[in-house]
Order: C-alpha cells, then structure tokens, then sequence
C-alpha cells in the first residue's frame, strides 16, 4: 500500500511569504490584512478542515529590515514574532498542529525549552519546533551575537540540543503532585537540577515547567549541507527538504534515512516534507492563467532587493544577463539557493531573481486538481518522501480554500491523504 501524505502549510508572520509584491495587488487583501486577526483565524480553520498536520511558520530575528528597498518592498518585513500568534490560532483550532522557528544561535538553551514546554502546554500538545541555526549576520547584529561560522553552528546546536534534551527531562512526569493535605506542589525528588556545563552553552536547570502532552515539542529541521543532514537525521522528526532536482531529493532522502538509522532510529520516523505553491483551478488553461499573471507582475528590483538581504551579496551589481555559475564565487552568505540553480539549468541572474522564493516560478503542479495530484503522487512515490508543505502564491486563506476543497478531496479519494486526525497531538497525527 502507499503511504498517506502529510501536508503543512508554509507561510511566514508578515504579507509576502513567498510572493514578492504580492500585496500590492487588491485582490491579496479580498477581506483581510495579512496582520489582522481574522485573516489568520480563517486560515488556521481552512487548514484544519482539510486534515492539515501543521500550521509552519518559517521566522528570523528582524526579517529583510537591513536593506532599505527591502523595508520599502515589503520582502520578509514587517515580519511579527510567529510564537506569539500560535496562543491564539491555537484557542480557535482543535486539532492543527503549529511548528514554530525559533534559533539555537540566538535564544538561551533554557529559555527556548521553557517557551516550548510552555507552548505545548497552551495548544495541548499541537506545537513542533523548527530548529535553526540562523544563516543571515544581520539577525545577529539585531541581538548582539556574532553570527558564527557554519558548522560551527551545527556544533553549538548539538551541545544546544543536549541541554533542552537534559532540561525537558529535568521534569519527571510525575513530578508535579498538587498535594494539598501534604502542601506540595512538586516533588522535588523528581525534579532535577542539570547542572549543565559544556562549551558554548551552561544551564542549572532545573526546567520550571512541567512536561506538557507531547513530553517535548516534535522536532522540526531543514539541514542541505553534510552538517546540517547529520543535524537533521539525529534530532529531526519532521524534516523540509530543500530544492533540488528530484534525483537529488531522492538520494538526499536516502541519505538521510541511512543517517537516521546509524542514530538507531527508524528510518520512517523522519517525516521528510518538500515545498511548493501548486496552483489548482478547475482547468489547466486557468490555472496556466493564474500562473501566468502572478509572473508577469513587474518586480525586478523588489527580487534583487530580498536576495541582497538574504544572501548578502548585491547581486544587481551584475547585469540581469550574467549567468549564475560566472558570480557563484561571489556568493559569500546563503549559498544553497544559488549552488541547486546553477547545478539545475544555470540560469541567468535575471531568470533567478524571479524564481527565488517564489514558489509560483514552478513550472509543475499547475492544472486541475487530479493534475496536480498525480504529480504529487510521483513526486512523493519517486523520491520516497512523506509529505508536502504548500505555501500560497496568493491571497493565503483563497489559497488553501481551494487546495483544501479541490486538491485535498482528489488526494483523500485516492487513498494518499487521511480524512480527520488521527489523534488530539501534533505527534500523533504525524507518526499515523
Ligand atoms: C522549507 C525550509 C524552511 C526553512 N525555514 C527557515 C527559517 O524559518 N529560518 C531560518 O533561519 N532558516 C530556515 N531555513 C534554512 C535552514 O534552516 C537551513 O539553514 C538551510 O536549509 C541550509 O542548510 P544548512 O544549514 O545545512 O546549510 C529553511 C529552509 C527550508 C528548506
């Protein structure tokens, strides 16, 4: 039998997730500002209709706010603390799961395992956390912590993980009596300082919180470099894989199967989940259309603009002509985007601007909704992976008002997604 999908929803605290300028059109605010509350509760209970495991909200510390075009653009700005969002989607759904980002290179060991303990507790056991380990200086300049290099960033997280791990475990389950004849709260026999001293991260512990449903929040990373897939197949149960051609995604999933396993895991514990923007109308000529009017809005210098803040390096210094293998040695942040485009077709710099972070660039997964999922289908069945995660490349509650009515029902009647939850846990509904 094929195994069921498991479907996210990708989207970040601010009004173009993935769609450059989206919000300059009218038809990206039909009812909704993208920071009202409304727009997020509709959006949270479409999700949760369609059976989705989990609301993800990508973040960083300050967004694209170190380059003025950005601010100007709107690229990843304003973008608002996700963490803070999920308390209230959370008392509107029942069953949705939330993964929110949250960074070992910025945030204290102890305070990221109460934030989480914390956060369980409020959705009741629907919080995931997506680990990172940050790529952008500027998020570091925001806090006052260097950005340190990058495996020395997998390193750090590494110790990082064995303290949350000591702290989550720091509160025995059954601590937490509430003995009213004895007057105690907790036993402080099961409660255990940590007393954690390591190289780059200390904590007395002990945790303040008691575990909540899930015991600690499911585990979420996004590793493509060798550090990052050993990161990913140690600690990860839900795994977002980059882009890449779909031989590479394969021998990536492989890989980190065979990872996981030499961790003494079962290899099918990682839920391994691609992203894309399919865009689903009731014929493939609309939904070409759709396609088409989306890419043919103007937005050259609001794209050079995000890949300036997100890579740091000014790529519209060069001509719109120029290759991408002729300025990849150039590229000195975030080099993941532009090592897959150049491996893929080479494009030219002006053919990269517009695809980058822009899901709607996708030449595939555009059609009816029996299209789209035959692609998914293969996809899915080709690489082995587990799921897919959809961001919008439109207005966001329309979006996935159409995946979950048109997409998700195609999908359910082939057998390739569950109709319900499995359980009242993020975890539970993702091991199912
Ligand atoms: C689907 C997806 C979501 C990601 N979300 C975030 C995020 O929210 N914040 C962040 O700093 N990095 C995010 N990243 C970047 C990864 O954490 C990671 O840095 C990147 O994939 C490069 O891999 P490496 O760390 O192994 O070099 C994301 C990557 C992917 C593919």
């Amino acid at each position: 039998m094929k195994r069921q999908m498991h479907l996210n929803a990708f989207l970040l605290y601010c009004a173009a997730p993935v769609t450059r300028l989206s919000w300059v059109y009218p038809e990206e605010r039909i009812r909704h500002q993208w920071w009202e509350m409304p727009y997020w509760e509709e959006l949270a209970a479409t999700l949760e209709r369609g059976s989705f495991d989990a609301l993800f909200l990508a973040d960083n510390i300050g967004g694209y706010g170190n380059d003025p075009d950005s601010i100007r653009y709107g690229n990843h700005f304003p973008l608002l603390d996700p963490a803070m969002l999920v308390p209230r989607l959370a008392a509107k759904t029942e069953q949705l799961g939330f993964v929110v980002t949250m960074s070992t290179t910025f945030v204290s060991p102890y305070q990221l395992a109460r934030a989480m303990q914390t956060l369980d507790h409020v959705t009741e056991g629907r919080i995931g956390w997506n680990i990172v380990t940050s790529v952008n200086p500027h998020e570091g300049d925001n806090v006052g912590i260097p950005l340190p290099p990058h495996d020395e960033r997998y390193e750090r997280a590494h110790e990082y993980m064995d303290v949350v791990y000591a702290l989550w475990d720091s509160f025995e389950p059954d601590a937490l009596v509430m003995d009213h004849e004895n007057r105690m709260m907790a036993d402080p026999a099961k409660v255990h300082r940590i007393d954690f001293e390591g190289t780059w991260h200390s904590s007395a512990g002990p945790l303040s919180v008691m575990p909540g449903p899930q015991g600690r929040p499911v585990l979420a990373q996004a590793g493509a470099s060798d550090a990052g897939l050993t990161f990913a197949s140690k600690h990860a149960e839900m795994v977002f894989a980059p882009a890449g051609t779909d031989e590479q995604r394969r021998d990536m999933v492989a890989e980190l199967r065979r990872r996981a396993s030499d961790h003494g895991r079962d290899p099918y514990d990682l839920k391994i989940m691609f992203t894309h923007g399919p865009i689903v109308a009731p014929t493939t000529d609309e939904a070409s259309t759709i396609q088409a009017e989306i890419l043919a809005r103007p937005g050259y210098d609001a794209d050079i603009a995000a890949i300036r803040s997100a890579a740091g390096f000014d790529i519209g210094a060069v001509g719109p002509d120029t290759r991408l293998s002729e300025i990849l040695d150039q590229v000195t942040g975030m080099r993941g985007p532009f090592e897959a485009a150049v491996a893929a077709d080479d494009p030219t710099v002006a053919d990269f601007a517009k695809r980058f972070r822009n899901l709607a660039a996708d030449r595939r997964f555009v059609g009816t909704a029996a299209d789209v999922a035959d692609e998914l289908e293969a996809l899915m069945d080709f690489t082995d992976a587990d799921g897919f995660q959809f961001s919008p490349t439109y207005y966001p509650p329309d979006y996935f008002a159409t995946i979950v009515d048109h997409l998700v029902p195609e999908l359910q009647q082939r057998g390739r997604v569950r109709s319900g939850y499995a359980g009242p846990t993020l975890r539970e509904n993702l091991l199912a």
